[in-house]
């Protein structure tokens, strides 16, 4: 997007405003490494979906003149705007970071300008290419630079020289690398440069493009449809200060409850009481640790919400939650957006009477066909709207739901997508569905995470399918109706690493695959992605193969549990990370790269991913496959199995038969474990185990009661362990919070046997 010339400029605190031969940009210095980039088109303004609140924090801004154009610097960034609006970031040393490209977009030409005449002439349509958006803007790219994020897209961890789309979609095929766009639209990257990196984010609601190189080896674009041009340019030292300026801006996860973090199943086509009963007493005869069993949408009557199918139930469902409860079970209910058009059907009554619903531009409610058939769709832009079915949220925590999967909510419709007039709410204002549509999931999870924390003040456990950018301050998630493909479950490390390096740490897979019917051996690995990824849950479609780790045979079932064993073993590491998420934006789950972008290895690593700082996954993805080559990066690691200590940065060979998952924990870790339980809390928590792994370190550890906001008011422990080379551990009590600290606290050394009682230093 080309502006005149710049001819003139004000200074308005850490604003900047520009003037382009009348036409208007601004640039405002956010805080010393985040700026925003703005030009207005049209004079309706959006509400950021994705910011709450004003981020500006006070940073010094000094400008500087120049011919064509000015220098703004904060200290950390300088940015160069010229004529024309051309915007570029320098880093604090002077280098140019970011810059914009100066030559015109050459869309690729798939097909020439004289064949697509001639086919056009004979009446057939041919993809040209060169459509043209309401702005693009034009990036630098050079030889080195990789690509993260941009959510949940399929193919690989880097996405240099791939082409996507933000438009919220629910497509039901096997999801390829050629998809455009999945469930979520997450306009954010990071970019790892020869030298430095930094970020972007394109706040724009509106269907946005993100080609990464795709068509040029020059330069990259992102664009949109409509809406204003508005992005941040958000700098820092490494990706890890990056992403923690984004989700500064963006917002974090909260801290979940613990119970969360515990092996979930699920499966649709539970359907009658005595299903679930089922389920739930084979988890315990098979001494598979599980917290949580889902219901999809076969618990209610006739798919519609907020209710409860009391036949199937035995007319009491509330007596058969409590039982489950008692057993450890927390339940979670698929929640759909969809409500079924029927007279006298309270949701549907009250919506009309409030003018809840979507309408077309002509007024009338609009209505689509969903799972409960013709259905209406509640306009959570409306902040009148997510109060009243956060509310409704009542009938289901009364029955002893948990926890809401949100569902369906891109939103999804069988009888043709949404067309883009139909008409929604901005905050205050009306507008389209072209404009909503990829925040439309974000917004009922807002309201189902806002009305949970109202009627529970417990840490809502929300999962949503759809998200924009900001999600994470709602909601976890999961990536949707995967297949029972091998190929989805090489997918699913990368893609939850980049949602994890877009802001969206509490996120997994459905383990085993939803579509298509797994296999004993895809189960086997599938379990050993699954039990590290921050959401751990079997999920499997109706009419697919059953999916329970019972279901193949005692060798897969006794590697299920090991697994899953290991993974309860883990809660109180993931735990620890969760909580420096909430304070720094880190995943949970990382790519290599996030700790070691200045080894090359790293840097496109697909199949071997980290958990947190200290430990490293090194899964078997392929069929048939007993070894596998293992890429450690610098430091020292012991494998987790064997107990050998390996010197990175190397490549090696490791057996890895079906039972077992290369692991490999760093030196110098005090890994906090706890033995693992049926479910979390069947056991008092009042012993701490301690993993000890040599090597000079020092490791955070918080403990709380894992259900409340106390800890945001300082009702917690913080303890920190210090490790030396040969071993030695001692504890600090940083804070004192909590009203049941540990009464012990057990150590164990790498290659010993016996624990010995750790006392911290009063
Ligand atoms: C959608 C969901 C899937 C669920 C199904 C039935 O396909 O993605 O998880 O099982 O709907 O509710």
């Amino acid at each position: 997007m080309r502006l005149g010339k710049l001819t003139g400029y004000e200074i308005r605190g850490q604003e900047i405003l520009l003037d382009f031969e009348g036409e208007e940009g601004r640039i405002k210095v956010v805080t010393p490494y985040i700026i925003n980039v703005f030009y207005g088109r049209g004079d309706k303004r959006a509400h950021s979906k994705a910011i709450e609140g004003d981020k500006t924090t006070s940073a010094s801004v000094r400008v500087e003149e120049e011919e064509g154009g000015i220098w703004i610097h904060t200290g950390q960034v300088s940015v160069r705007v010229s004529d024309g609006f051309f915007v570029d970031f320098y880093n604090k040393d002077g280098e140019e970071v970011c810059g914009d490209y100066r030559g015109e977009r050459k869309p690729l030409e798939r097909v020439s300008p004289e064949v697509l005449k001639l086919l056009e002439e004979e009446g057939h349509s041919a993809e040209g290419g060169g459509e043209k958006h309401a702005f693009e803007v034009l990036k630098k790219l050079d030889t080195f630079t990789h690509f993260y994020g941009l959510g949940d897209k399929t193919g690989f961890l880097d996405k240099r020289g791939y082409d996507y789309e933000m438009w919220n979609t629910d497509n039901p095929e096997p999801h390829v690398d050629s998809f455009k766009a999945l469930y979520k639209s997450i306009p954010f990257f990071m970019a790892l440069t020869r030298k430095n990196v930094y970020g972007l984010f394109l706040d724009n609601t509106f269907k946005s493009y993100f080609n990464m190189g795709q068509e040029s080896v020059d330069y990259y674009w992102f664009g949109a449809d409509d809406g204003d041009l508005n992005y941040y340019y958000i700098g820092g030292d490494s990706l890890a200060e990056v992403l923690k300026g984004y989700t500064y801006l963006t917002g974090r996860c909260p801290l979940p409850q613990k119970w969360t973090l515990g092996y979930q199943q699920s499966r649709w086509g539970y359907v009658t009481l005595e299903d679930v009963a089922e389920v739930a007493a084979s988890l315990r005869e098979n001494d598979i640790p599980c917290d949580s069993i889902h219901f999809d949408i076969d618990y209610m009557q006739d798919y519609k919400v907020f209710t409860w199918n009391k036949k199937r139930y035995h007319n009491n469902p509330k007596a058969f939650l409590e039982k489950l409860s008692r057993e450890g079970f927390k339940p979670v209910v698929i929640n759909d957006p969809g409500v079924k058009v029927e007279k006298g059907y309270e949701i549907y009554e009250e919506g009309v009477e409030g003018e809840y619903f979507a309408k077309t531009p002509e007024g009338e409610v609009y209505v689509n066909t969903v799972w409960p058939g013709e259905a209406v769709f509640p306009d959570f832009g409306n902040p009148a709207v997510r109060k009243w079915w956060g509310a409704h949220q009542k009938f289901l925590l009364e029955q002893g739901v948990r926890g809401i999967w949100n569902d369906m909510n891109e939103p999804a419709s069988f009888r043709g997508p949404l067309p883009g007039n139909v008409i929604f709410t901005d905050e205050d204002r009306e507008a389209t569905h072209r404009e909503m549509h990829n925040v439309y999931g974000h917004l009922m999870a807002k309201a189902a995470y806002e009305g949970l924390k109202e009627l529970d003040g417990r840490r809502p456990f929300v999962i949503t399918r759809a998200c924009y950018a900001g999600s994470q301050k709602y909601a976890t998630a999961w990536t949707g109706d995967n297949t029972s493909l091998w190929a989805h479950l090489q997918m699913a490390i990368p893609q939850l690493c980049n949602l994890g390096m877009s802001g969206m740490p509490f996120v997994g897979t459905d383990v085993g695959g939803f579509g298509a019917d797994t296999t004993p051996e895809l189960l086997a690995r599938w379990v050993q992605v699954g039990c590290f990824s921050p959401l751990f849950r079997n999920h499997s479609a109706a009419g697919t193969r059953r999916q329970e780790p019972w279901q193949f045979g005692r060798e897969v079932m006794a590697i299920y549990r090991k697994y899953v064993k290991l993974r309860y073993r883990l809660i109180p590491y993931i735990y620890d990370l969760f909580y420096e998420e909430e304070q720094t934006g880190a995943p949970i789950m990382r790519p290599l790269v996030f700790h070691y972008e200045k080894e090359e290895w790293a840097r496109t690593c697909n199949d071997e991913f980290m958990l947190g700082s200290r430990i490293l996954a090194a899964p078997v993805v392929n069929q048939g496959i007993e070894k596998r080559m293992v890429y450690l990066p610098e430091g020292v690691w012991y494998d987790y199995w064997t107990h050998e200590m390996i010197t990175g940065p190397v490549w090696f060979v490791r057996d890895a038969p079906l039972d077992c998952c290369p692991i490999y924990v760093k030196a110098g870790t005090v890994l906090p474990v706890m033995e693992p339980q049926s479910y979390v809390g069947e056991k008092p928590w009042d012993t701490l185990l301690l993993k000890v792994y040599p090597g000079e370190g020092s490791y955070d550890h918080i403990l709380d009661n894992g259900e409340d906001f106390g800890y945001r008011e300082g009702r917690y422990h913080h303890y920190r362990f210090t490790v030396s080379e040969s071993g030695e551990v001692s504890c600090q009590i940083l804070h004192a919070g909590y009203e049941k600290p540990y009464q012990k606290i057990l150590l164990q050394r790498l290659g010993e046997e016996n624990w010995v009682e750790l006392h911290p230093a009063s």
